[in-house]
This record gives structure tokens, C-alpha cells and sequence, in this order.
């Protein structure tokens, strides 16, 4: 397999507006970043992606770009934008920035003109159609509720939106939208960054005609996913970005792809295709969602995990790269997703993070995670921010009268701010975040959890972080090994092993609160025990007969 640094990296995202305000005004800004430099590299990752801080009117925060040359007036200037690739290249880490090119803000230029007229030289930057019979052009629902398509009076035709209205979709099929896109990543790149994290860089190429979707009983608008995830010219599209911009600099390249499986990704990823290094999968943060969507709720099984990651692993093997995560800007806090984030958050935060960051891959740390950081559960919807949790408790409670505590349950669970409250620095008002009026509140519980008392304890979530990454630095097994699944059926344990040259590594996690006992196979060969790391006081040594205590892990080696 070949080696690249992007293999052998682990990433931290940092979402600006969440993470440290340096001005008072409320809001995280990149000065804020840039005076958390040391923590992150005492951290040890190496590379950062930061979320959008281009200029934008902020419907989606951040994720509708009105100006890709411009830094948003909130989080700074240009000239802190390259102070923080200076300082971040000063200690020797590198930085990704998020590339949002499925679609603009409605007030980028580029929009502004192609709403003009039908023959303004921009219309054909945007997807434009006319009504059919006096409604959309066809029945697909937006990413955030409602219809995806907005009709625009002055010129009697719809524009399409997968996401808000404020955020139109670009048309990849005019070679001049590409080229501007192309030119746009190269000024950039010129810049000193390392790359691109891809924002639904999957949904660029739709299929002709855009055929409606089949609306499910009980629902207005149809999911029209199928005709625009992975759609018939992506990957030549991203095989001439590739031509054009990736192939002239040594950058990482991640894209999110909502949607994608594993045959797919071995398209994105086989460097012999020229594509992408590594996509973000969301196939295993659906398998707590049912029928309807993420808001559906339903109980995460272990096993369907296992598998899940396990096809992941084996299937992406020698042929492309994985990406690793649990957790994002739009996922909800995984300590209280997988884990447990009363009695057990200490173990349990680091039993995720054992499993995780021991698999092959490149692990990425969304900020907060790192210290065990929980979902948040506000009284009142009014102190929720996101569009997306906005506009679904809209159409449920306002517009469908659902019973307002039941669409609650599903915001608690899933809602995308569980992530955005701002990152807990201390047990000081508003957790240290800001001296200010924060632009959402802080989780309450900064008290007891804040990244302060976490650096300040050797035995805490951080330094668990931190041991991990240092493992991953110093033993190739961690980052190149193969990957072997053990006890499938197993409800409570997730164990496995990597496997590389003379090598063996041997994982166990348990996903439960109960004391269960493991053993391993008897068809496994594996002798010495050196164990790696623990998140429990050890007092045996037993690695193939012993009792898990309540979210324990291990990681031995041989
Ligand atoms: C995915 C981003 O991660 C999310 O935050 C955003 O709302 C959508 N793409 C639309 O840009």
C-alpha cells in the first residue's frame, strides 16, 4: 500500500463560530483559533479542517457563501485568515478548508446576476426550470424541508434548492461555472492551504431531466436523492478538477458524501482514478435513523455497526482510503449517541474513541470531543439556531399540529446544535467561550466538563486523545494494518484485529454497561500481551479470558 502523510495524519475540525471568541461580540472568530493553536497541537493532530469563514448572510452558517474570496466580517480579515496558515505551518501542522461548491448564497454575485433576466450571461450558473401545471418543476424535497425549488416572480421560472432557498444549486454542467470553480480552488490553494474537505460534493452532477422522486405515504414532497447523489458525471467532474487544480499541489482531499457506499468509494478513493483521497461515508450515522429519516429514532444495534464499518474496512482496503469519525458539525455528540454520557461519559468517551482511532483510516476529532463534550437539551425551541431543527418543528408542530414533546424528543436526539454549542474552555461564565453574549447558549455542564480540567487531568478524555494519536504516530500497524473482525454476533462487544507484516493488534471495546465476559476465539493466534492502552486501572493480564468492566477497551499488541 502506498504511504502518504494524509494516511498517516489525524484531523481536528474546528467549527469557527463554536470554538473561541477572541472580541467579546459572541460569536468564535479566527484570532479566537489562532490563540488555541498550542492546544491543539499539544493535542497532536496535525491537520485542520476549518469550516466555512468565507463571507456569507449566515442562513446556514457559513455553508452559503457569497463570496469565496472573502473572509465573513464576523470572524475576521483576510489578514488574520493568513496569519492562521502561517501560525498553523509554524508548528508544523496543515490546514484543510471547506470547499462549498454544490451551491452559493443567493447573494453571490453570480446569483444576484442570474436572476436578472432568462439572458443574463450567470442564469446558466444555477438550475433554472419552469413550473409544471402551476406548481414546482418536480416533487423533490429539500434537504431542509419543503420543496427544493423557489419560483422567482420577475422571471417566471424555479431555481433549485437541495438545501434552503437562500442556498441555490450551481449547474456543473456549464464548463464556465467549472472553470470559475477550478480557478476559485487554485487562488486558494496558492494561498499555503493543504486541501479541501468537500461539502456534498456527491450531489454536483444531477440526472438530466430531474425526474420526480416517489413521495411516501403521508409525506408532500418525494426524496429525489437518487437522481443527484453520485449522479451520472460526477466522477468526471471531479477527475478534471483533479486535472485542473488537485494534481499541481501535494493537498488532502476529503468529500462528504451523503449517500455513498462502498463500491462508490472505491471509485472516489483509488488513487489510480485520480479522484479524491477519502470521502466521508454516512452509512454508519444512519443506523440509529428508521424508514423516515433521521428523526426517526431507533435504537442503535452493535451488530449492524460491526458490519457496517467492517465492510468499510475490508472493502476500502488496498484500493482507496477510509476516513474515520463519529462525530461533526452536523452529527450529534456521540458520547450520547453510543455511549453513555451520565455515569459512564469518562469510560465511555474514551471506549469510542479506542475503537475509532485503532481502526485504518485517518481519524478526524470534531472540536469538543476531545474532551467528552455531551448533547444539549434546551426548555424552550426559541434557543435552538439551526435551519434545519428550525424549519423541521415548523412544519411538524407549527404548520402539521404534532405533539410538540415528541418532535422535541427527536431534536434532542439529532438536532445539528447538539455539536454548535460553544467549546467548554473553562468553568468561567459561558464556559470561557466568550466574554460576551454567546450567539447560541453554552451546555450547563461546562462546570464539571471544560477543557481546562481535562488538560490539568493525566487521566482525563484529552489525554486518552492524546495517547491515541501518539500510538497511531509510532506504530505503522495502527495506520496500514489490515483489518479482521471478531465475535460478529457478539450485542455488547466490538473486537478485532489489525494485522500487518510481523505484526498483530488486538482490540476490545465494550459498547455496555453491564460486566461481560470476553474470550477470544479459539481459532485466533495472538500470544504475547503488551498492552497499548486502557481506559480502566488494570489488574489482570489476562487478553483472552477476562471480564469487560462497563464501557471498557483494551488494545494489545504481539
Ligand atoms: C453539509 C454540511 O456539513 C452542512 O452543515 C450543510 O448544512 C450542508 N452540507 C449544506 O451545505
Amino acid at each position: 500500500m502506498q504511504k502518504n502523510w494524509w494516511k498517516e495524519s489525524v484531523v481536528y475540525q474546528i467549527y469557527p463560530r463554536s470554538f473561541f471568541d477572541s472580541n467579546g461580540d459572541g460569536i468564535g472568530d479566527i484570532r479566537g483559533i489562532i490563540k488555541k493553536l498550542d492546544y491543539l497541537k499539544y493535542l497532536g493532530v496535525n491537520v485542520i479542517w476549518l469550516s466555512p469563514v468565507y463571507e456569507s448572510p449566515n442562513d446556514d452558517n457559513g455553508y452559503d457563501i457569497s463570496n469565496y474570496h472573502k473572509i465573513m466580517d464576523e470572524f475576521g480579515t483576510m489578514d488574520d485568515l493568513v496569519e492562521l496558515i502561517n501560525e498553523i505551518h509554524a508548528r508544523g501542522m496543515k490546514l484543510i478548508m471547506d470547499l462549498v461548491v454544490n451551491h452559493t448564497s443567493d447573494e453571490h454575485e453570480w446569483f444576484q446576476q442570474a436572476r436578472k433576466s432568462k439572458d443574463n450571461p450567470y442564469r446558466d450558473y444555477y438550475i433554472w426550470r419552469p413550473g409544471k401545471d402551476g406548481k414546482e418543476p418536480n416533487n423533490w424535497r429539500s434537504n431542509f424541508g419543503g420543496s427544493a425549488w423557489e419560483y422567482d416572480p420577475d422571471t417566471d421560472e424555479y431555481y433549485l434548492h437541495l438545501f434552503s432557498k437562500k442556498q441555490p444549486d450551481l449547474n456543473w454542467e456549464n464548463p464556465k461555472l467549472r472553470e470559475e470553480i477550478y480557478k476559485m480552488m487554485r487562488w486558494w490553494l496558492d494561498k499555503g492551504i493543504d486541501g479541501f474537505r468537500m461539502d456534498v460534493i456527491n450531489f454536483i452532477s444531477k440526472v438530466p431531466g430531474l425526474p420526480d422522486g416517489k413521495i411516501k405515504p403521508g409525506e408532500t414532497y418525494a426524496s429525489g436523492s437518487k437522481f443527484y447523489r453520485n449522479g451520472p458525471r460526477i466522477h468526471e467532474y471531479l477527475q478534471e478538477m483533479h486535472e485542473q487544480v488537485l494534481s499541481k499541489y501535494d493537498v488532502m482531499t476529503v468529500g462528504e458524501m451523503p449517500g455513498v457506499d462502498v463500491e462508490e468509494a472505491k471509485k472516489y478513493t483509488n488513487p489510480e482514478r485520480k479522484e479524491l483521497n477519502m470521502v466521508f461515508t454516512f452509512e454508519h450515522m444512519s443506523l440509529d435513523s428508521g424508514p423516515y429519516g433521521k428523526w426517526d429514532l431507533k435504537p442503535l444495534m452493535l451488530t449492524d455497526l460491526k458490519e457496517n464499518l467492517t465492510k468499510w474496512q475490508k472493502g476500502l482496503n488496498g484500493i482507496g482510503w477510509n476516513s474515520l469519525y463519529w462525530n461533526n458539525h452536523d452529527q450529534p455528540r456521540i458520547v450520547s449517541r453510543f455511549g453513555d454520557d451520565g455515569k459512564y461519559r469518562v469510560e465511555s468517551a474514551k471506549m469510542l474513541a479506542t475503537c475509532l482511532h485503532m481502526l485504518q483510516g485517518t481519524p478526524y476529532i470534531y472540536q469538543g470531543e476531545e474532551i467528552g463534550m455531551t448533547n444539549i437539551r434546551f426548555d424552550s425551541i426559541e434557543d435552538y439556531r439551526d435551519i434545519e431543527t428550525l424549519n423541521l418543528y415548523r412544519e411538524k408542530v407549527i404548520v402539521g399540529n404534532e405533539e410538540p414533546e415528541q418532535v422535541m424528543e427527536s431534536i434532542y436526539a439529532k438536532s445539528r446544535d447538539n455539536a454548535r454549542t460553544p467549546l467548554q474552555w473553562s468553568d468561567n461564565p459561558q464556559a470561557g467561550f466568550t466574554t460576551g453574549e454567546p450567539w447560541i447558549k453554552v451546555n450547563p455542564n461546562y462546570k464539571e466538563i471544560n477543557a481546562k480540567q481535562s488538560v490539568e487531568d493525566p487521566n482525563s478524555i484529552y489525554h486518552y486523545y492524546r495517547k491515541l494519536i501518539q500510538l497511531r504516530k509510532q506504530y505503522p500497524i495502527i495506520v496500514y494494518g489490515d483489518y479482521q473482525l471478531l465475535l460478529p454476533e457478539h450485542e455488547q462487544i466490538f473486537a478485532y484485529l489489525r494485522i500487518y507484516q510481523d505484526q498483530k493488534l488486538l482490540v476490545i471495546t465494550n459498547f455496555s454497561e453491564d460486566n461481560i465476559p470476553f474470550e477470544l476465539p479459539v481459532d485466533v493466534e495472538f500470544s504475547a500481551n503488551d498492552l497499548l492502552i486502557s481506559n480502566y486501572e488494570m489488574n489482570d493480564n489476562n487478553f483472552n479470558k477476562f471480564i469487560l468492566r462497563p464501557y471498557e477497551a483494551r488494545v494489545y499488541l504481539v
